[in-house]
Parts: structure tokens; C-alpha cells; sequence
């Protein structure tokens, strides 16, 4: 009784918690929308804005994004508005999440706002094409994250500041058309790509640190500036003629490559975007941060961008996804994983459109049949199939742009570090994500006259749908790459024993790769484990000795056993998921079987597990 009462208080205190916090989020994004109505109310537009009080700010304010979570606003970007006069202070200077501001082509005058100090996440600022005047900012050092920073088309005057220095993440820098005056200080910005400082009244000699770029850059000033030779270091990357960047690709992506690689996530966050700019030929339109323009339409199959075709990110009908190659090269990334076909990346875009872009090594097929296995894939709509989105194809470069889910692969949340935040994943759970991975897989078996192999069956491919249940990923891969022989390592707890390379992957092999993944399930062992003595299991292998032994729970995952009731439909699981992994391929039940399967261990209840009780300990 005395327990309960304590449980009682104590989930009490929690709910009372989880509500405070909520709150304290809620009121943070009321006062971003105050903010952003203080800045609409005090600052004059030709264009009206639909930013009305009562409509959700994060979906339908035109210009607006917010956060995954909706609790902050991160992007603005109200270019070609008409907004005209200087900004309101204590306005957008609030938005403290801030990360992408875009006010370009409007006609808003008065100097940099002062109070912009206070916006330190602040990574795209857009300012072109206005009447700003007045000098830069003293101090840019407020701003760490600042990765593209465009004022060019303005009247800024005074000196270019010695603080520019500070921005380690910058990568573009454009103070063109302005007027600026005295002489460029060296700027230290390893990763700066793009400069333009034309048509300013700067005079003296380019400093060191910026004779790498071309002398256009300098173009419309003193004419001193252009008393240069270009220093050929291998980093030159700003727009040149075209055959000597091409020239040097080869080398570069190599090295950026390693860094990616060394760095993993940390070092990825730029080298992605980086490697990408420096592997792939730039295009040259502005309309990137244009929310009014730059939606793809729907039904609408690509963007078309570079002279010879070679740059075109073709998108799947019914995709509204705003981005185009340029907004990805531009994306900043991090290493989620490397599979057995590539390096996967998790990309989050300006505009904060977040994206996996999956780079594919070793594709064997020329460009027809890339495209035609992509089509294939990307023509699966399915709520247990991850969609494609789109893909690139050029001889160097191969990718694939998918959703991103934010809760994870099915392997990191049975096998990934416990404690913390982690969700425990209770029996319901499972047989959600069971069943949605058993229907997403027998859906590719249907396509192509019911001949598509998934052929990369394994729980890291395996995500939840906003409805928690199972979703499967990179289908149909296997057919378009070099063969990968079994590999050694963590996938070969998946190996069908019949399957001697990728390429021979069948339908029967996948259906035993999802016996695997049923077993891990209840189990919560990895494919492959070593045990105390350090001997390294197959959990295959390892279930059929439990099994033929002696019947005994000590196959079950222990997390499952507090949940009381549930035993007979573990070993119902447990009876489909030794069915899937048979030697014989011919003896696996079909998917569509095994769909049947799962859902008849519940008849009388439909497709949906209906909850059981965690056990009262
Ligand atoms: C928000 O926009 C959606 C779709 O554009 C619309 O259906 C909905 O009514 C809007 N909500 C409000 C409160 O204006
Ligand atoms: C800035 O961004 C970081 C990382 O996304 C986040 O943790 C932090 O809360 C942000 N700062 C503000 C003031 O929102
Ligand atoms: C800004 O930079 C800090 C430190 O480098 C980092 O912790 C933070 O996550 C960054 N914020 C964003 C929005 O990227
Ligand atoms: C900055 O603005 C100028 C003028 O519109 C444009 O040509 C340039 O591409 C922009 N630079 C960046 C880095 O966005
Ligand atoms: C630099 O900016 C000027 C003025 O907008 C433009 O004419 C020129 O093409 C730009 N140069 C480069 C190299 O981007």
C-alpha cells in the first residue's frame, strides 16, 4: 500500500515535471511569435504576410520553420517581401534559436542590427540585395557557427573586420557591391570556399591567406589588389575555369574522404558539404533560399541544372521536399553509419529539411540501369517501405536521398548503449516493428512481377513509421552493386547459407534475414555475440541448440520477461522466426506467409497488438 502511494507521488512528480517543462517550451515559442509579429507590425511590407496570431506558427506561417520538436523557431526567410525601412530593433533580434535568416532582394535600410548579437546559433544570414549602410559589425566572433554569410548588394561602409577571422565554420563570404574601404586584413578561414569582395573601394595588396582565390574576386577596387600571382595550393576551390577543377577532384575527395573518415561525425559536419562541393560541378542559379519559388511541384521528376546534365537530383512524383543539388552540397552532415553498399550521412539542409543521403560505393550497372533499378525502388509507396526520395547519378558520384528517422535503427535501440534516454522496448513494441518489417519486406517481393530481392535484410535497416510500427530501408541495392562476398563481420550473422555473395541474395535469403531479425527481437542478441568465455555465438545456431536441448525461457530477452502474459506469444514468434531461418531455402515460408503468420497470433484483434500490462514486481 505504502509502495503504491509512493509510485503514486513519485509518477505524480513526474507528470507534474514533464508538464513544466512543456510549458516552459510553449512559452518559448510564444514569445518567438510575439517576436516575429513585433517585426511584422513595426516594419512596412509591399507583400502581405499570412502570419496570423491564431494559425500554428511552425506550419502554416509562410516563411517560417521551427525545430523537429516545434519548440523553437530556426529558419526565417522572407526574401523579395517588399519589407522596406530599417529593422525594428528587439524583433528578430529575440529569435535566439535562430539559425537561417534570409531578408534578401527586400529594400530595408539603417545599419546591422545591433541586437542580431544575441542570435548565436545563427549559421545562413542572408542580407543581399537591401539598402543596409553603416559598418559591419565589430565583433563576428558572436557568431561561431556562421557557415554562409552573404551582405553583398548593400552600402556598408568602413573596414572589413580583423574578427572575420573568427568564424571557423565559414565557407562563403560575399561583401560584393558595397563600400567598403581600406585594406583587407588576412583572414584566417581554412574552410572559406567562396569569396567575393568585388566592387568595393578597398585598396592595398590581398592578404596571404586569400591569394589562393582568383582575381575576379577582387575585381571593381583599387587596382593594387590585383597585383597578384594566384598561389596554387590544392584547396583552390573557388569558381575557376572549369577543366582545372575537374583536374583536381580526384585527388581532393580522396582526401576529404580521410578526413571524413578519421573524424567521423565531428570533422563530417563540414567535410560533407565540402566533398560533395569540391566532387560535383556547381550550378549556378540564386534561388536557394527562395521559399516562394524554390518547391518543387508535385509530379514534377527533376531538377535540371547544369549545362550537360551531369548535376541533376531527380526527385520521385509526389515529393515536396525544397532542396535541389545546391542545397544539399551546401547541407551540413554527419557520418550516420557505414553499410555494406556505402557511407550513409545524415544531412540537415539551410532551410533545416533534414535528409540521410546515402553515398553508394562499387555501383556496377551504367547510368539506364542505375536509373531504372531506382525508379523500381523509388516507385515502392508503401507505409512499411522507406521511401526514396531522390538520387544522383554521375560517374563519380552516386546517391540516394532518404528520410531520416529520428528514433534510430531497430539495431541501435536492441543493441546500442543502454541507460540514459533509451526507451525500453516492450513486448508490444516489437511485435509492431516485427509485423510492420515483415509487410514493408513482402511489399518488395511484390514489385517487379513479384521478383525484387530486398537483399540487405538486417535490423540496421529496419525504422519506426510515425506510427511506430517497423519500416525497412535500401531495398533492391544488391542487384546494382559489385558483388560484396560474405562478410566477416557483423552482417554475416545474416547470411543465408545458401547465399555465397550479394548478388545471389534471393527472396528465400531474405526471409531468413528477417528470422534473424525476429530473433533479436526476443532475444535481444546481436546476430553475432560473443559470450563470457569470449566465444563468438551465431545467434542462429545458438537459438537451435537452446531450443533442441530442452524448452526453456532462457532464450528470452530478460527485458521482455517482466511483462506478464505474454509467454505463449514468444514462443509463437519464436516457432515463425525458426521457421524463416531453415536451412533449406525451398522449406522458408513465403513473406506474405510469414505476414499471415504474425498477424494470426492475435486472431479476433485485426492488425493491431493491443497492449499488455507490464508486470507488477
Ligand atoms: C493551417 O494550414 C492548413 C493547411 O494549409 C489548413 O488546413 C489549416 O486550416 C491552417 N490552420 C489555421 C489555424 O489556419
Ligand atoms: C543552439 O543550437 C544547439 C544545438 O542545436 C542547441 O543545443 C541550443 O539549445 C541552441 N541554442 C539556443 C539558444 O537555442
Ligand atoms: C553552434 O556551435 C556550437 C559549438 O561549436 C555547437 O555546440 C552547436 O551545436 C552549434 N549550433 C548549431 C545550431 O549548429
Ligand atoms: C550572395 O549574393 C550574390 C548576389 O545575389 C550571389 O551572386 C551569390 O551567389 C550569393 N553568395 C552566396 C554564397 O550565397
Ligand atoms: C562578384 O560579385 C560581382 C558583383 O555582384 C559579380 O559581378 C561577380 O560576378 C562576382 N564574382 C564572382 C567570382 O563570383
Amino acid at each position: 500500500m505504502k509502495r503504491q502511494l509512493g509510485l503514486a507521488v513519485f509518477m505524480a512528480g513526474a507528470i507534474f515535471l514533464v508538464l513544466k517543462c512543456n510549458a516552459a517550451e510553449k512559452s518559448l515559442l510564444e514569445s518567438d511569435k510575439q517576436a516575429l509579429l513585433d517585426f511584422a507590425n513595426n516594419l512596412p511590407h509591399s507583400r502581405s504576410l499570412n502570419w496570423d496570431a491564431n494559425s500554428p506558427i511552425c506550419h502554416n506561417w509562410t516563411g517560417i520553420s521551427c525545430d523537429d520538436e516545434g519548440n523553437r523557431v530556426i529558419s526565417v526567410r522572407l526574401p523579395g517581401i517588399g519589407l522596406h525601412g530599417p529593422i525594428p530593433a528587439n524583433t528578430l533580434g529575440r529569435l535566439s534559436a535562430l539559425r537561417i535568416l534570409s531578408l534578401r532582394s527586400n529594400a530595408i535600410d539603417g545599419s546591422f542590427p545591433l541586437d542580431f548579437g544575441g542570435l548565436k546559433n545563427l549559421t545562413f544570414l542572408y542580407l543581399h540585395y537591401n539598402r543596409f549602410s553603416g559598418p559591419l559589425p565589430l565583433d563576428f566572433s558572436l557568431w561561431r557557427n556562421l557557415t554562409v554569410l552573404n551582405l553583398s548588394h548593400n552600402a556598408f561602409t568602413g573596414t572589413i573586420r580583423t574578427s572575420l577571422s573568427s568564424l571557423s565554420q565559414l565557407t562563403a563570404l560575399n561583401l560584393a557591391k558595397n563600400s567598403l574601404s581600406g585594406e583587407i586584413p588576412d583572414l584566417n578561414l581554412p574552410n572559406l570556399q567562396q569569396l567575393n569582395l568585388s566592387d568595393n573601394d578597398l585598396v592595398g595588396s590581398v592578404p596571404r591567406s586569400l591569394k589562393r582565390f582568383p582575381k575576379s574576386v577582387f575585381l571593381g577596387n583599387d587596382q593594387s589588389l590585383l597585383d597578384y600571382t594566384v598561389t596554387s595550393s590544392p584547396l583552390v576551390l573557388a569558381p575557376r575555369d572549369q577543366g582545372s577543377r575537374i583536374k583536381n577532384v580526384g585527388k581532393l575527395s580522396q582526401n576529404a574522404m580521410l578526413g571524413l573518415v578519421v573524424g567521423g561525425s565531428v570533422v563530417g559536419l563540414v567535410g560533407f558539404g565540402f566533398l560533395l562541393f569540391v566532387c560535383l560541378l556547381r550550378r549556378k542559379a540564386d534561388n536557394d533560399d527562395d521559399v516562394f519559388t524554390g518547391k518543387l511541384e508535385k509530379g514534377e521528376r527533376a531538377i535540371s541544372g547544369g549545362e550537360d546534365g551531369s548535376d541533376k537530383l531527380a526527385f520521385f512524383e509526389g515529393c515536396n521536399y525544397a532542396f535541389d543539388l545546391e542545397d544539399l552540397l551546401r547541407a551540413s552532415a554527419e557520418v550516420l553509419g557505414k553499410g555494406t553498399f556505402g557511407t550513409a550521412y545524415r544531412a540537415i539542409m539551410e532551410n533545416a529539411t533534414t535528409v540521410v543521403v546515402k553515398r553508394l560505393k562499387d555501383v556496377n550497372v551504367g547510368k539506364r540501369d542505375f536509373e531504372q533499378q531506382m525508379e523500381l525502388i523509388g516507385g515502392i509507396k508503401h507505409e512499411n517501405v522507406a521511401e526514396l526520395r531522390a538520387y544522383y547519378y554521375s560517374k563519380d558520384e552516386k546517391l540516394m536521398v532518404y528520410d531520416y528517422y529520428t528514433q534510430g535503427s531497430l539495431s541501435s535501440m536492441l543493441h546500442g548503449k543502454r541507460g540514459e534516454n533509451k526507451t525500453p522496448l516492450d513486448w508490444e513494441r516489437r511485435v509492431k516493428i516485427a509485423l510492420g518489417a515483415a509487410r514493408g519486406i513482402a511489399r518488395v517481393h511484390e514489385e517487379n512481377n513479384g521478383k525484387l530481392v530486398h537483399g540487405n535484410v538486417k535490423s540496421s535497416n529496419i525504422f519506426l513509421n510515425p506510427q511506430n510500427y517497423g519500416c525497412v530501408s535500401d531495398p533492391g541495392l544488391a542487384a546494382v552493386m559489385s558483388s560484396v562476398p560474405p562478410p566477416v563481420a557483423r552482417a554475416a550473422g545474416y547470411c543465408a547459407p545458401e547465399v555465397t555473395d550479394t548478388r545471389k541474395a534471393t527472396q528465400a535469403s531474405d526471409v531468413y534475414c528477417f528470422g534473424v531479425i525476429l530473433l533479436e527481437l526476443l532475444t535481444g542478441k546481436s546476430p553475432i555475440h560473443t559470450t563470457n568465455g569470449d566465444e563468438i555465438l551465431h545467434l542462429v545456431r545458438w537459438v537451435h541448440s537452446v531450443v533442441r536441448e530442452e524448452w526453456t525461457a532462457e532464450v528470452f530477452d530478460l527485458e521482455l520477461l517482466k511483462y506478464l502474459n505474454i509467454e505463449e506469444e514468444l514462443v509463437e514468434m519464436l516457432q515463425i522466426a525458426i521457421a524463416c531461418v531453415v536451412r533449406m531455402a525451398e522449406q522458408r515460408p513465403k513473406m506474405s506467409q510469414v505476414v499471415k503468420m504474425i498477424e494470426n497470433m492475435r486472431p479476433g484483434e485485426g492488425s493491431i497488438p493491443m497492449p499488455s500490462s507490464p508486470g507488477v514486481v
